[in-house]
């Protein structure tokens, strides 16, 4: 589907985005590793979370869902069943990673796959890891793939690039080895499975830049309440930053300090946005956020902050294009390795749209302040690009037409009909 947009002016507008993906994923897996019955709302029904799902399923656990609301039959730490055929894990790395953890030291053999753009995307950085504790894959470092049952034991790992998929694989591992294992990070990366693994009986100690899990008999089933997501809720603080005399607010969003990223950038770029009604839902720190027209200035942005917003980079590229001055960022060449080329895949686009953009090996050089005109610009088939260039559409000029823009679907679904309501 292709999509045609156009500017945007004075905009007012509350909105509320769905749940948190990272959560939802990380719900139904402990749910159905879990003895009882997890109770879910407020889950993300999109297409990377109804992958996570629908393996569940295939490894025989019940799964019942109606809308946001899920209900997930624990089958219990050694509960999984061999599935008939591969697990198709969709377009979904998350899923993808984090079920090689737990299904590497399972008593059953399974083999994994994915769309085109799955098949592409690094594993080696999950199975070198995993190796160490005993795992066995079958030759090939790039889904499709297999992974052989086996006895693991307790390592101690040091992450040698910033990755909350890799420290939850090697951490949902460690529910089934003998002993203690323990993952070390430089940078802090997001941490819902450390906080969710707490909450469902785990036991996982977090000590500076050490996060231990020690082996437990069993999960036990939780009720769990997702707040929204701020990598869904970032596209609308963007936009109500860019967009003249606009001021939009996101109600309930995750503003969990490992995702906080993208505000405190874009506060350091004279962003005005306000957070209030503080409360937490489900173990998580939860906000509105309001953002208003502002006057961004150019900034740098390093390996040290990236982590913490690593999905919304693309987006953050946006707001550097309407800033004055230049935006320098360094440190980002995970970018390159998600559902999309990212560093390439929004350069490309926005300097289609008349941006003053460089790619670099490890982040882009954007001087802002050139006005945007629309144009045609692929997604290449990746949501987050798809979005982030309906953003920059808002501030150009004549239409702005997105290819394959119902790749949206992966993690926001109903997108492109909640921004044709502002
Ligand atoms: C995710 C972690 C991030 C992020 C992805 C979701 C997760 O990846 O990009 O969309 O749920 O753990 P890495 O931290 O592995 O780069």
């Amino acid at each position: 589907m292709t999509i045609t947009l156009s500017g945007k002016s004075n905009v007012h507008a509350v909105v509320s985005v769905a749940g948190d993906k990272s959560i939802s994923h990380r719900a139904i897996m402990l749910g159905a590793i879990a003895d009882g019955v997890t109770e879910i709302d407020g889950f993300l029904p999109s297409q990377d979370c109804l992958s996570t799902i629908s393996c569940f399923q295939k490894l025989g656990v019940t799964i019942e869902r109606a809308g946001d609301r899920v209900r997930v039959f624990g089958n219990g730490l050694r509960g999984l069943q061999k599935p008939a055929g591969f697990l198709d894990v969709g377009n979904s790395g998350t899923t993808m990673r984090l079920m090689t953890g737990i299904l590497a030291g399972q008593n059953f053999d399974c083999a994994i796959t994915g769309d085109a753009s799955i098949q592409k995307r690094p594993m080696e950085r999950v199975f070198a890891p995993l190796r160490q504790m005993g795992a066995r894959f079958s030759n090939n470092s790039t889904a499709p793939f297999t992974i052989y049952g086996s006895t693991l034991r307790g390592i101690e790992y040091t992450l040698p690039v910033a990755s909350a998929q890799v420290k939850s694989a090697i951490l949902l591992a460690g529910l089934y080895a003998e002993g203690v294992t323990t993952v070390v990070e430089s940078v802090a990366t997001r941490n819902h499975t450390e906080l969710m693994l707490n909450m469902f009986g785990g036991k996982i100690c977090k000590r500076e830049q050490y996060s231990t899990c020690a082996p437990v008999s069993k999960l036990i089933a939780q009720k769990v309440s997702i707040p929204s997501d701020i990598s869904s809720a970032a596209f609308f603080i963007v936009a109500g930053l860019l967009i003249p005399d606009s001021e939009i607010t996101i109600e309930r969003v995750g503003v969990n300090h490992t995702r906080t990223g993208i505000l405190d950038s874009l506060a350091q770029m004279g962003a005005d946005i306000s957070i209030n009604n503080r409360c937490q839902i489900g173990g998580e720190p939860v906000a509105d956020i309001t953002a208003r027209a502002s006057r961004l200035r150019g900034i740098s942005l390093g390996p040290d902050i990236i982590p913490r917003m690593i999905d919304e980079a693309p987006v953050f590229a946006v707001a550097a294009v309407a800033a004055q001055g230049q935006t320098i960022i360094t440190g980002a060449q995970e970018l390159k390795y998600k559902e999309s080329n990212r560093i390439g895949a929004m350069a490309a686009g926005l300097a289609k749209m008349g941006a003053n953009i460089v790619e670099t090996d490890d982040g882009m050089i954007i001087n802002g302040g050139a006005p945007l005109r629309g144009a045609t610009v692929m997604s290449h088939n990746d949501h987050r690009v798809a979005m982030s260039i309906a953003v920059a559409a808002s501030i150009a000029s004549g239409r702005t037409r997105i290819n394959d823009a119902d790749c949206v679907d992966i993690s926001f679904p109903g997108f492109f009909e909640l921004w044709r309501k502002l």
